[in-house]
């Protein structure tokens, strides 16, 4: 069968993946349980940071106003360096979001 929307890899290891259609499908996601889906938006993909959020040098406060929604903006906003960046390969991955922003 032909992949036609660049589906993401299935990870075995953890739980499975989830695809959302677009971000408010993830704001949606995040408000049906607010105490672990913790999660944001960052390139098309949907991370958990329940556990990085307290530990944030920036202050914990400054992602939770943001959870369920796309960070993007904001990260690159304040000029994250890289390492900050690559903090992101560490965070659990939730699922793919489908690119809504047109
Ligand atoms: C999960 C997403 C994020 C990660 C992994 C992250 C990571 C980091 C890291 C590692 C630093 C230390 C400096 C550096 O290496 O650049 C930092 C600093 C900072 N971050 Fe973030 N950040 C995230 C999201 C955000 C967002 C959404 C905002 C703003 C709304 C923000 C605002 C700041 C600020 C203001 C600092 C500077 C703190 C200081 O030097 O006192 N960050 N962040």
């Amino acid at each position: 069968m032909t992949n036609l929307h660049n589906t993401p890899s299935t990870k075995h290891s953890d739980s499975e993946e989830m695809y959302f259609a677009n971000e408010k499908a993830v704001y949606d996601f995040y408000l049906q349980d607010k105490t672990n889906n913790q999660v944001i938006i960052f390139e098309g993909v949907v991370y958990n940071v329940k556990e990085y959020m307290p530990t944030h040098p920036g202050g914990g406060d400054l992602i939770e106003a943001l959870l369920g929604k796309n960070i993007e903006a904001d990260f690159e906003e304040r000029e994250h360096t890289k390492s900050a960046r690559k903090l992101f390969k560490t965070f659990p991955v939730v699922g793919q979001v489908s690119n809504s922003e047109i």
